[in-house]
C-alpha cells in the first residue's frame, strides 16, 4: 500500500470556480479516486488562496472585511466542487493559524540558510487608495511604441516588457489618480544558491513531464536564477513577517505552504502526525497544477521545501488550458462558464466524462467543443455504457444472477485482463487511453447482448434459464465497466453497487463475477443531453449588462446584499403563483426584543426577534427612517422566517420583516391583532 498526498492548486478567493478550473479539480479528483479504489492510502488536500492585493481591493470595494469576503468565497467554492463530485479530504484556507506557523518555520529555515537579502524596490504608489500598485492596477502609454492604455508590465501592441514606473502618464486603475514613484525595502530569496539542486531535481528525478523539464532547462536554468521578491510593504492582506515588521509575505510565498497547512488541519482532525505526510520518505506527494503556474511549483516551491527539510514532490502533474469551441473562454460569446451556471442546466457527470476522455499526460490545451460534447456523451455514455445496463437489468430483475458464470466466449476474462492496462493509464494521467479501452470493452459487451437478444428470450418461458445466463453475463460485463469508470463516474458506480447489492469500493472487484443473487430494480442512470441545455448555459453566461462572469470582477458577495440599503419601491402586481409557492414562504409572528442603529448604514436597523422560547435571530430591516429603534422593542411583527441567511455588509440577516410602503419615511410594519403569539405561523 502506498501513502500518497495529492493537491490541486489553491483557487484564488477573489473569483468563482469556472469550467477552466474544473479541468484541474476533476482531473485530480479522478486520480485520487483511482488511488483509493486501488487500496492505497491517499489524501486529497486543497484550500482557498486568500491573500494579496486583489482580495484586499475587492473587500474595500464591497466595504466588507477581507475575512468576510474569503469566508463567503470559500462557501461558494465548496458548493461548486461538491456539485461536481470533487471530494477533498481537507479543504482549508491560507489565512489560517496553521499556515502562519508554517510560514514562520519555513521562513526561519530560509533565513538560517543565508538565502534572504534586502533590496530597495521602486514601485508606483496610489496616494488615494493608500497602496502600492501591482502591475495590473496601472495603465498608461507604452514607453516604446507610445500605444495608449497599456498595462503596467507589458504592451499589447508592440509586446515590449517594461517596468511600471517607465509608463508614460501612468494612471491607477483603482482611483484613476496619478500614482507616484516610491521606493521601499523588499526581502528577496536568493534562488540561485539552489541552482545545482534545481538542475538535478527538475532534470533527473522524473518529477516533471519531459516537455516541462525541457522548458525549464531552456528558459531558466541556463542562466543564473533571479532573486525572488517575497515581501510586500503594508498595506497588504496577508501575514506580517515577524522579523520584518511592516512587511508581509507575498501571496505566492504563503500559498503553496497552504498545502502543508491544510494537511496539518487534516492530521489534527484524524490524530495523525504531519511529519508522517510531509517529512517522510514513505509518502509520495503529487501536485496537480495548470501550466500558467509552472515556475512557482517547479523552481521556488522545491527550493523552499528543500531548504526547510520537507519531502520533495514525487511528481508535479501539469495540464494545459481549457478552450471552448477552439477559442479562449469569452464573456461575450457566453463561453466563460461558471461552475454554478453549468450546474443549473446540466448533469455534472457529462463534464467529468468529457474531460476524462480528453486528458492525457501531456501539457496540451483541452478543447470543449459543444457539438463534440453532446455527441460524445450521448453516444459513449448514454448509447453505449448505460445502454448495456438498461437493456439487461430489466430482465435480470426478473431472473436474478445465475449460480455459475456462463460461457461468454471469453469476454469477462478479457476485460479482467485489460484492467492492468487501464490502471496503468490512470496512473500515468492518460485518462483518454483508459476511456478508449473501456469503451471498446463496452462495445464488445453490447454486441454480445445484441446477438443474444434477451428481449426475445423473455417472450418464451422455456428460455428462462438462457435469459438468466445472458443477463448474468451482460450485468457482470457492465459491472466491470462501472468499476473501471468509478474514478470518473462515482455516481454510476454507486448506482451499480445498489443495483447488484454489492457496493463498488475496490478495483479488484473487476476480476470476479457476481453470482447467485437477485438484481434490484433498474433506475435510470444518465439522460441524453440536448443542444437546448447547452444553449441555456451559453445564454446564462453571456455578458449582458450586469452579468459579470470574469473572476476578477465578478461580485464575490451576494450582490443583493449591497443593494439592501436601497429604498423599498411600490411595485406593480407580481406574476401569479400557486398556493404551493405561497406556502413555501414560512411567515411567522415574532416579537422584537432588541432594536439598534447600524452605524454607517443609511436605512438599516438591526433587530433581534423572538419566535417564542429560545428561538431568536438577527434580522436587518430597512426601516430606520420610519421607526426609532426604541419604539419597536416589545412589538409583534411578521417575519419571513425560512429565508436563507444573507451576509450583508454589517452582518448576517436571518429573515425579513414584512412591511408595506414605498420606502424612506413611508414604511408601515404589519402587525398581528392582539392574541397572536410569537412563533405562530401566518397563513
Ligand atoms: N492561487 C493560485 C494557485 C496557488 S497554488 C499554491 C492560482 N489560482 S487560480 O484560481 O487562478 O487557478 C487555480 C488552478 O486552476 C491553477 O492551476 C490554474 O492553472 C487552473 N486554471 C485556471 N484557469 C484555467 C483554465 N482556463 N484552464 C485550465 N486550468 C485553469 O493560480
Ligand atoms: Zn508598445
Amino acid at each position: 500500500m502506498r501513502r500518497i498526498l495529492v493537491t490541486s492548486a489553491l483557487p484564488y478567493a477573489n473569483g468563482h470556480i469556472h469550467l477552466g478550473h474544473l479541468v484541474e479539480y476533476i482531473q485530480t479528483d479522478i486520480w485520487v479516486r483511482f488511488q483509493k479504489l486501488r487500496g492505497h492510502r491517499c489524501l486529497y488536500i486543497c484550500a482557498d488562496d486568500t491573500h494579496g492585493t486583489a482580495i484586499m481591493i475587492r473587500a474595500q470595494q464591497e466595504e466588507i472585511r477581507e475575512e468576510e469576503l474569503i469566508a463567503q468565497m470559500q462557501e461558494a467554492h465548496l458548493r461548486d466542487f461538491a456539485g461536481f463530485d470533487v471530494e477533498f479530504d481537507n479543504y482549508g484556507s491560507t489565512h489560517s493559524p496553521e499556515n502562519r506557523t508554517l510560514c514562520n518555520e519555513i521562513w526561519t529555515a530560509i533565513r538560517k540558510a543565508g538565502l534572504v537579502e534586502q533590496k530597495k524596490v521602486t514601485q508606483l504608489y496610489d496616494l488615494t487608495a493608500g497602496t502600492f500598485l501591482a502591475d495590473r492596477f496601472v495603465k498608461g502609454t507604452c514607453p516604446k511604441c507610445k500605444a495608449p492604455n497599456q498595462y503596467g508590465d507589458n504592451c499589447d501592441k508592440c509586446g515590449a516588457h517594461y517596468d511600471p514606473s517607465d509608463l508614460i502618464d501612468p494612471v491607477s486603475t483603482l482611483s484613476g489618480g496619478t500614482p507616484e514613484i516610491r521606493s521601499a525595502d523588499h526581502l528577496f530569496i536568493n534562488v540561485e544558491m539552489l541552482h545545482g539542486f534545481l538542475e538535478e531535481w527538475t532534470q533527473r528525478t522524473g518529477a516533471l513531464q519531459p516537455e516541462v523539464a525541457n522548458y525549464l532547462a531552456g528558459h531558466f536554468l541556463q542562466e543564473p536564477l533571479h532573486d525572488w521578491d517575497v515581501s510586500r510593504p503594508a498595506p497588504y492582506f496577508g501575514f506580517e513577517i515577524p522579523d520584518s515588521p511592516g512587511n508581509y509575505w507575498y501571496v505566492w510565498f504563503d500559498a503553496p505552504i497552504g498545502y502543508i497547512a491544510s494537511s496539518w488541519v487534516w492530521c489534527k482532525k484524524h490524530g495523525e502526525k504531519l511529519d508522517d505526510w510531509w517529512r517522510s520518505q514513505a509518502t509520495e506527494i503529487h501536485h496537480f497544477i495548470g501550466k500558467d503556474i509552472t515556475y512557482f511549483h517547479t523552481l521556488f516551491w522545491p527550493a523552499m521545501l528543500k531548504t526547510a527539510g520537507f519531502r520533495l514532490p514525487e511528481k508535479v502533474h501539469i495540464h494545459g488550458f481549457l478552450t471552448v469551441n477552439g477559442e479562449k473562454m469569452s464573456k461575450t460569446k457566453g463561453t466563460f462558464i461558471q461552475a454554478s451556471t453549468y450546474l443549473e442546466h446540466l448533469d455534472p457527470v457529462y463534464l467529468r466524462y468529457f474531460y476524462a476522455s480528453k486528458l492525457t499526460p501531456r501539457v496540451d490545451d483541452l478543447d470543449l467543443n459543444f457539438d463534440e460534447f453532446v455527441a460524445k456523451v450521448n453516444s459513449d455514455m448514454v448509447g453505449n455504457v448505460v445502454n448495456l445496463a438498461s437493456r439487461t437489468a430489466k430482465f435480470g430483475h426478473e431472473t436474478g444472477l445465475a449460480d455459475g458464470y456462463p460461457d461468454d466466449g471469453g469476454l469477462f476474462a478479457q476485460a479482467a485482463a485489460e484492467g492492468r492496462e487501464i490502471a496503468a493509464a490512470y496512473e500515468d494521467g492518460d485518462f483518454a487511453r483508459a476511456i478508449r479501452t473501456i469503451l471498446a470493452m463496452s462495445d464488445r459487451a453490447n454486441q454480445y447482448v445484441e446477438a443474444q437478444a434477451p428481449w426475445n428470450l423473455q417472450k418464451d418461458p422455456a428460455q428462462h434459464d438462457e435469459l438468466r445466463r445472458v443477463c448474468t453475463v451482460g450485468l457482470n460485463l457492465f459491472r466491470q465497466i462501472a468499476v473501471y469508470l468509478a474514478p470518473v463516474l462515482p455516481r454510476l458506480a454507486r448506482q451499480t453497487g445498489q443495483l447488484l447489492d454489492d457496493p463498488i469500493t475496490r478495483w479488484d472487484q473487476s476480476q470476479q463475477p457476481l453470482l447467485g443473487r437477485p438484481v434490484g430494480k433498474f433506475e435510470h442512470m444518465m439522460q441524453r443531453i440536448t443542444r437546448k441545455q447547452i444553449d441555456a448555459v451559453i445564454s446564462a453566461s453571456t455578458d449582458h449588462a450586469g452579468n459579470n462572469t470574469h473572476p476578477s470582477d465578478a461580485p464575490a458577495a451576494d450582490a443583493s446584499a449591497s443593494d439592501s440599503d436601497a429604498p423599498l419601491k411600490a411595485d406593480p402586481l407580481s406574476p401569479e403563483i400557486g398556493i404551493e409557492d405561497f406556502s413555501r414562504v414560512d411567515l411567522r409572528v415574532v416579537r422584537v426584543i432588541a432594536a439598534e442603529d447600524v452605524p454607517g448604514a443609511q436605512k438599516l436597523l438591526k433587530l433581534t426577534v423572538s419566535l417564542g422560547g429560545d428561538d431568536r435571530r438577527t434580522v436587518f430591516a430597512g426601516i430606520k427612517e420610519a421607526y426609532p429603534p426604541q419604539d419597536l422593542v416589545g412589538r409583534l411583527v411578521v417575519c419571513a422566517a425560512n429565508l436563507a441567511p444573507r451576509k450583508m455588509k454589517f452582518g448576517t440577516s436571518s429573515g425579513m420583516i414584512v412591511a408595506s410602503g414605498p420606502g424612506g419615511k413611508d414604511i408601515f410594519l404589519l402587525s398581528p391583532d392582539p392574541g397572536a403569539q410569537p412563533g405562530q405561523r401566518v397563513h
